[in-house]
């Protein structure tokens, strides 16, 4: 039965996050319009009125997960019949109508370009006792045009409350992706590439500043591509968005992720050299280290590219650290190829790195030109094998800083020793070097947000541990 939503106080909203920062994002600002809407969060999922994943599709396993989770809360359903179930983000957009199909119990499936509906999409479909389907269209359903207005931007409305911590926030520069590679499912399910005009992410980075964030991290699924034209024909690139960021009171430090190897401008590097608050630290994934690979996986780089890239960024900027992705198991990724990733790993000594297992992805070009060859073993042993040099390698260059001093934005509280049941040690925050460099270490809960000078005495392959160095508090001005 549909139940009268104006009539009560308040109700109760569950949210479920996997994947990317984009999705965090998102998630930011769906809980913002149901804030509007008369909702409140609640982390116990037996008291929620409306129980909401925002999910993820680069992987299999992602969505295995959030098949599970709607399997298991079947039953609450059936207990409260006005609970109101919903599947948002990058698997609503990629599996539509099949959702309702496997999950009946589902209200609402609403992609990532649809967001902005989801308080009027929950009310329809209690209404209308029927469940509500928005997704965008597909890439070639039209021309450019028509389905890049398909994919909403929905504008800064902001909920502190689901940030990361409350003075950390995501800003997104841009939209979607036009890379097309060829494993990837990203172009289809978030939409052309689109970049925000400059004027509205100063000024959201302004409203962010003002509401306490010291850090925002710039997020697009291909950052350092960002591209603005205004009508008088000027283009703003990453670096010119940088340098406006960087005017702004308050901000103490700016990052940006994800980056395109092939778009590491020389202009941006110098950016990040030049502009103090900007994070000395770019996610830029090599992928593979194979140039057959690389060309299978549409990458439009060779390995003497990348280095050659990686080598530049180096030389621009001293101090920094850079990070990678990697996929093993790509379709015809033999030993020989993968030794060849193992070496450019080896020789990158990248801070860290996140390595996938490929996982075929219906609808992309990979999934439908060649076959997903490489057997689960083979791919979970090369996933380890290069886990294993990574750790060394970033515990090595992580000693490194044993009898250093390192200066830190404190984040707040680590959530590993403070929150532990039992610990009863002072109390231990966590904060990040400009490097992102992670630093734990002993200090009052009021440094949360500032700047702190920290001696680092021990280290892990993850973590730099140490204690506050010099005058009151470690406070740097
Ligand atoms: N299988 C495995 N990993 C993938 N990624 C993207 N698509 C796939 C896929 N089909 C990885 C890439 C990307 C990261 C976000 O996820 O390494 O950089
Ligand atoms: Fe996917 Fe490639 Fe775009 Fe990254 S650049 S989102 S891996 S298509």
């Amino acid at each position: 039965m549909a139940d009268d939503t104006t009539a009560q106080p308040s109700k109760k909203l569950y949210i479920e996050t996997v994947g990317c920062q984009m999705n965090v994002l998102d998630s930011e600002l769906v809980v913002a319009r149901l804030r509007d809407d008369g909702y409140e969060l609640t982390d116990d999922i037996d008291q929620a009125d409306a129980i909401l994943y925002n999910t993820c599709s680069v992987r299999q396993h992602a969505e295995d997960k959030i098949y599970s989770a709607l399997g298991r809360i079947k039953n609450l359903k059936r207990e409260k019949p006005g609970l109101s179930i919903g599947v948002l983000g990058c698997m609503a957009q990629k599996d539509q109508g099949s959702i309702l199909k496997r999950a009946p119990h589902v209200d609402v499936v609403i992609g990532p370009g649809q967001l902005g509906r989801v308080p009027e999409l929950l009310s329809k479909a209690r209404a209308e006792e029927k469940p509500q389907l928005a997704v965008s269209l597909a890439r070639n359903a039209g021309s450019r045009d028509r389905v890049t207005s398909s994919f909403d931007s929905y504008d800064a409305d902001r909920e502190p409350a689901v940030r990361p911590s409350p003075h950390q926030a995501y800003l997104r520069v841009m939209m979607g992706c036009d890379k097309f590679c060829t494993y990837c499912i990203v172009p289809s399910v978030r939409g052309p590439e689109q970049s925000r005009p400059p004027d509205a992410i100063v000024a959201e980075a302004r409203l962010l500043a003002l509401q306490g964030v010291k850090e925002i991290t710039l997020v697009g699924q291909t950052v350092n591509s960002y591209k603005h034209k205004t009508p008088d024909g000027r283009v703003a690139r990453l670096s010119d968005l940088l340098a406006r960021l960087h005017d702004i009171d308050g901000l103490v430090r700016i990052k940006f992720i994800t980056s395109f190897p092939n778009d590491m401008t020389d202009d941006l590097l110098q950016a990040v050299r030049d502009l103090p608050k900007v994070s000395r630290y770019i996610h830029v994934p090599a992928q593979s280290g194979c140039d057959d690979v690389l060309k299978r996986m549409k990458r439009m780089y060779t390995v003497a590219f990348y280095e050659e890239m990686l080598a530049r960024l180096r030389e621009t900027i001293p101090g920094s650290s850079v990070s990678s992705d990697f996929i093993v198991g790509f379709c015809g990724e033999t030993d020989e190829s993968f030794e060849k990733t193992a070496r450019l790993l080896e020789r990158s000594r990248f801070k860290n790195s996140f390595i996938f297992k490929y996982s075929a992805r219906t609808g992309t070009k990979a999934d439908s030109l060649f076959p997903d060859d490489v057997p689960d073993e083979v791919k979970r042993r090369r996933n380890h094998i290069l886990l294993d040099l990574q750790t060394a390698i970033s515990l090595e260059d992580n000693r490194a800083f044993i009898g250093r001093e390192v200066e830190v934005l404190v984040e707040g509280p680590s959530r590993s020793t403070t929150r532990k049941e039992g610990w009863d040690g002072p109390d231990q925050l966590v904060g990040r070097t400009t490097c992102d460099r992670i630093a734990v270490f002993p200090g009052p809960e009021s440094l949360a947000g500032e700047m702190a000078r920290v001696r680092i005495e021990q280290a892990s392959a993850v973590t730099l541990f140490g204690g506050l160095a010099g005058g009151a508090n470690g406070r740097t001005a």
